[in-house]
């Protein structure tokens, strides 16, 4: 490779530290946002990682586990492929000097979370697995010299030479600069913070999908947006601390305000069933007035070890989840939709490449499977990175072009447009509240990026009639619970 080209990786989450890593020895310019991983979704995830690596689990149960929730709309080949991989991405990250929990004797401690029908999960810091990960993988990148790391930058066109991507221009504290690239990989997380109500930082919001598509390149399945269904409740806010799905693993049951379980004759998995189920029951239960709680009163063990984010996040807000009852609410968590890419992350624009939640490669279907997506970004990350490390330079000819993501939209506008899709694109969606806000939407369309994604993503889901796993459709006729109206549904 030319080394006056490097190769230019934007996003500051797992999955961009990965590819800059596993690119060696190829140069790296890696942009972000965030400074050391801080306002990723990375380094907020509470979860951990899934691997079969119990005695009786086996990688085949958790390509099971992973097709069943993700409706088996995934890419069958991808997921054989991540669940295969699973444990040596786990010894990877121990040799990156990830600390994972383990128990007395030093053997991983393995939770469960939704979906799983084995405890496969691997956390670190009890519910700080991103943050450990993440602290870890910044700190090899900062050891790196061929990694060049610029912190507070955003990336807002990309160079087309030929019709293929060469180059980017980013905007820093001293204005904007254009950098020339062998190629250039997105993995600037997902959509969460275009929903008025979610658990991702208000970074994830779609800056990344939104540049790609000005490029040219083809998105799949924008429709499907997970729903994690215990956020902290707390009124008018945007972005909420999430309330781990491992509390339930621990034991925590979800109630209504009169103590009733919301998922007892619901699911067989009842509150451990997959996501978008639960979600739902969730959303439903708060639009019913019935209220939605976690009682994680029965937990065992020492909160500060084994869930100190969630504990400090409740005490924040003045709850004390080892005596009362946390208020909980879904929230837009995980987007299974992206940019369109082959399984080893090429888009349909040669020299743009995209991984983790930037990415579409089919791998989680139509819902995603609790603590695969750390596991995506890590294995993806290092898949993409190798394959860049050998592919030879191209040298790009022809006209050149940059395209913009353009303006972005007034702040009030977005946090309408948040509402809107909050509202007609949430947990539960019908034709009418799709039809409506996409009207909403083409008026704003001209005034900023945000609304021309919302767009495609309202008719993406517009155009899917029929349920299929995050994505549930109340006027679906196929299934009677779905005809159920919600009652007080605003
Ligand atoms: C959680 O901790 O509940 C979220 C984990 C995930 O998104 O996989």
């Amino acid at each position: 490779m030319n080394p006056q080209r490097p190769l230019v990786v934007v996003g500051g989450g797992v999955a961009g530290m990965a590819v800059a890593l596993a690119a060696a020895p190829m140069p790296v310019q890696w942009l972000c946002r965030s400074r050391h991983g801080d306002g990723t979704a990375s380094i907020l995830a509470q979860g951990g990682i899934a691997a079969a690596l119990g005695a009786g689990d086996s990688a085949a149960d958790h390509v099971a586990d992973t097709l069943a929730a993700g409706a088996d709309h995934n890419n069958a080949a991808m997921v054989r492929w991540l669940c295969t991989q699973a444990p040596a991405a786990i010894d990877w990250l121990v040799s990156l000097g990830v600390k994972f929990d383990r128990d007395a004797r030093g053997h991983l401690q393995l939770g469960r979370e939704g979906g799983h029908r084995a405890s496969r999960i691997v956390h670190a810091g009890g519910d700080a697995t991103g943050a450990e990960v993440t602290r870890a993988m910044y700190r090899k990148l900062g050891e790196d010299p061929r990694v060049h790391c610029r912190e507070g930058v955003d990336v807002d066109a990309l160079l087309l030479r030929g019709g293929r991507v060469c180059g980017v221009r980013v905007l820093g504290a001293d204005g904007a600069e254009e950098i020339e690239a062998s190629a250039v990989v997105l993995a600037t997380g997902g959509i969460g913070a275009a929903f008025a109500r979610t658990s991702t930082p208000c970074g994830a919001d779609g800056s990344g999908l939104a540049l790609g598509m000005r490029a040219g390149a083809a998105v799949r399945d924008l429709e499907f947006m997970q729903f994690h269904p215990t956020a902290l409740d707390i009124r008018d806010r945007h972005t909420l601390p999430l309330i781990t799905e491992a509390l339930r693993g621990a034991g925590a049951n979800l109630v209504d305000t009169s103590g009733s379980s919301l998922m007892r004759g619901v699911h067989a998995q009842g509150d451990l069933a997959p996501r978008d189920v639960v979600a739902r029951r969730v959303w439903r239960a708060l639009h019913e007035g019935r209220g939605a709680w976690l009682d994680a009163r029965r937990v065992e063990g020492d909160w500060q070890l084994r869930f100190p984010t969630v504990l400090a996040a409740c005490l924040a807000h003045g709850i004390d989840p080892r005596r009362e009852r946390i208020p909980v609410t879904p929230a837009a968590h995980f987007h299974m939709g992206g940019l369109s890419t082959d399984l080893d992350g090429s888009t349909t624009v040669p020299g743009l490449y995209a991984v983790g939640e930037t990415a579409c490669n089919g791998v989680h279907g139509a819902n995603r499977l609790a603590s695969n997506s750390l596991l995506e970004g890590v294995l993806c990350g290092r898949r993409l990175g190798r394959l860049l490390s050998r592919l030879p330079q191209v040298q790009p000819r022809g006209a050149h072009a940059w395209r913009e993501r353009g303006d972005a939209l007034p702040e009030a506008m977005q946090r309408e447009l948040r509402n809107l899709l909050w509202q007609a694109a949430g947990p539960v969606r019908d034709e009418s509240g799709l039809r409506n806000a996409m009207l909403g939407c083409a008026a704003w369309q001209q005034h900023g990026w945000q609304a021309r994604l919302a767009h495609a993503l309202l008719a993406a889901a517009r155009q899917r009639r029929e349920s299929l796993g995050a994505h549930y459709r109340s006027d679906d006729v196929r299934s009677p619970a779905a005809a159920t109206p919600l009652a007080g549904a605003s």
